[in-house]
């Protein structure tokens, strides 16, 4: 399905919004994300820094995580929005490819500014997949 540019604007609003919600006491680097599965349901992520820095947790995995334990495991579209439009992190990029290759991803500045849009196959070339571990 393709989605419309006020759909994909919406997105974003909504991962800016709950980016008021990142935890970042120590980066002071907010992330926001979105995602809308392809049955048209939507979770938001944002990042949850830690103490222990290695604990920390990416936004797009939080919205990743909060589909996949509702049982939704078909993503459409996942936005990213930083201040200064940054892309997502190598782990977060193995994540979105486990769930697809061909999930749209956009990201957006902290003024809601779509900078990019790109795919997870275009972010992860040559990326390990679930069938790497077939047929061993
Ligand atoms: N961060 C994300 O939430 N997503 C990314 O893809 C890149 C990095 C977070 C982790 C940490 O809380 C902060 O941004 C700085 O690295």
């Amino acid at each position: 399905m393709t989605l419309t540019q006020q759909e994909k604007q919406s997105l974003v609003d909504l991962a800016n919004t709950a980016r008021q919600h990142a935890y970042v006491p120590y980066s002071h680097y907010p992330v926001g994300s979105s995602l809308r599965t392809k049955s048209g349901r939507v979770y938001t992520g944002v990042n949850i820094e830690n103490a222990a820095y290695p604990q920390t947790m990416c936004a797009e995995r939080v919205a990743m995580f909060k589909a996949v334990s509702e049982g939704e495991r078909d993503f459409e579209v996942i936005t990213v929005v930083t201040d200064n439009a940054g892309s997502p992190c190598g782990g977060c990029r193995q994540v979105m490819a486990e769930f697809g290759l061909d999930t749209l991803v956009i990201l957006a500045d902290g003024n809601g500014r779509i900078v990019k849009e790109t795919t997870v196959a275009e972010l992860l070339p040559d990326a390990f997949r679930p069938e790497d571990l077939e047929n061993r």
